[in-house]
């Protein structure tokens, strides 16, 4: 590891030489192991490793130095002790509950939530015996009643996919811990660099690395994060044995992704920020909901506990589908998708596609109406951004 590489230096350090391991050649930019296995001198050797009487590599899927130096960074940044990287983000959300839950134990979850995760809470884990209460994050009281004897874990995501609700990390995370309850969140919309969950009592943080860590649409990928004990004790045997490990590949891509991490998410934000006061303005558009916003009804919370409101804005337009998708349509520079945390900017419409996988009254529950767009903010001139939207509103 970079001589000296600690938690003392401030974000835009650990993301530029933070978990680095410099090979033999000295080389200056981190190295890709592309390799799935590893060599040993002899037989004795391999024995003593997998007897973990040796330190050094044994399989990609175990470890692998690129990987290591991925995992490393996020956890400097997030301030974990240790973490894990994941294939995706999906693959980071079912291994943190996956790893931790047994059959008869009970899990308090938001229901707003991106359709996967909503599938992992609410059909994946009861088919392996796992109970799931389903509650409206914003309400306290709902979590404290949610709670039962046997409930092991609360998870989230604050800003929500898509509307950009907020949930209160610190006053959940006391709620979860007194029924001896740990929390988990998804924190890829509010990313690493304005949201710090750990610092409001969060258990472990997982994230879609496809989305701002990679911020330019190339791989996928996934990291969890959290205490010495939780990656010791559950996730770091279900990692291993049952292999959603990220590729070598991708986590290079990641782990350059970080180095402009901040730089990328100051300026998307202060665009996504301009974007929502001038939709704010259009007539066309009904609400606006953004936590950045004096208006948005949790402003005063996204202060509290974010650093930055995000950048992602989603907006309802007065009419419906038919005005989302005329609107969606004639946009030039802003991309039709339903990825997000791009330096393009691209835009969603929730109810057929990220969130079609839910009724229509389980979609009107959470806001998702047929009017409403979501749009991820990137890294064109914001006057751009602004004349594609007039343009697309006429
Ligand atoms: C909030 C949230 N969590 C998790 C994911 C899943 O990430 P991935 O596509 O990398 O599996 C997404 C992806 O859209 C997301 O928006």
């Amino acid at each position: 590891m970079t001589k000296g590489s600690n938690n003392q230096w401030g974000d835009a350090t650990k993301l530029v030489h933070g978990g680095t391991i410099r090979s033999e050649f000295g080389e200056t930019a981190e190295a890709l192991f592309l390799t799935s296995g590893y060599v040993y001198d002899s037989a004795e050797s391999a024995e003593a490793r997998f007897k973990g009487d040796e330190e050094g590599y044994i399989y990609s899927r175990f470890l692998n130095p690129t990987i290591k130096m991925f995992e490393e960074r996020m956890k400097l940044l997030e301030g974990a002790e240790d973490g894990r990287a994941t294939a995706t983000g999906m693959a980071a959300v079912t291994a943190s509950m996956l790893c931790y839950l047994n059959a008869g134990d009970h899990v308090v979850s938001a229901k707003a939530l991106f359709g996967s995760c909503r599938y992992v809470v609410e059909k994946l884990l009861p088919r392996f015996g796992v109970e799931v209460t389903l509650v409206d994050g914003r309400d306290l009281a709902a979590w404290k009643e949610a709670v039962q004897p046997n409930t092991k874990a609360f998870f989230f995501e604050t800003p929500t996919n898509p509307t950009l609700e907020l949930v209160d990390i610190q006053a959940v995370s006391d709620i979860a811990h007194n029924a001896g309850a740990i929390v988990i969140i998804d924190n890829v919309f509010a990313t690493p660099v304005l949201q710090k969950p750990m610092e409001f009592g969060a258990d472990v943080v997982c994230y879609s690395a496809t989305k701002h860590i990679d911020g330019q649409g190339r791989c996928l990928g996934g990291v969890v994060l959290g205490s010495q004990d939780y990656v010791d004790d559950y996730l770091h045997d279900y990692m291993r044995q049952t292999g959603p490990s990220i590729s070598p590949f991708n986590a290079w891509v990641m782990l350059k992704g970080l180095e402009t991490l901040p730089l990328r998410i100051t300026q998307a934000e202060k665009n996504a920020n301009a974007l929502a006061e001038f939709l704010g303005s259009c007539s066309g558009v009904e609400t606006v909901h953004y936590p950045g916003l004096s208006n948005h009804p949790q402003h005063e919370l996204a202060k509290q506990q974010m650093s930055g409101f995000g950048t992602l804005v989603a907006f309802e337009l007065k009419g419906g589908k038919q005005e989302a998708f005329d609107l969606m349509n004639k946009l030039e520079i802003i991309k039709i998708s339903n990825n997000l945390g791009d330096t393009k900017s691209l835009i969603t419409h929730p109810a057929t596609t990220t969130h079609q996988r839910l009724e229509e009254d389980e979609q009107l529950e959470l806001s998702i109406t047929p009017g409403l767009v979501r749009l991820s903010v990137g890294l064109e001139d914001v006057k751009d951004l602004i004349a594609d939207l007039e343009m697309g509103f006429g």
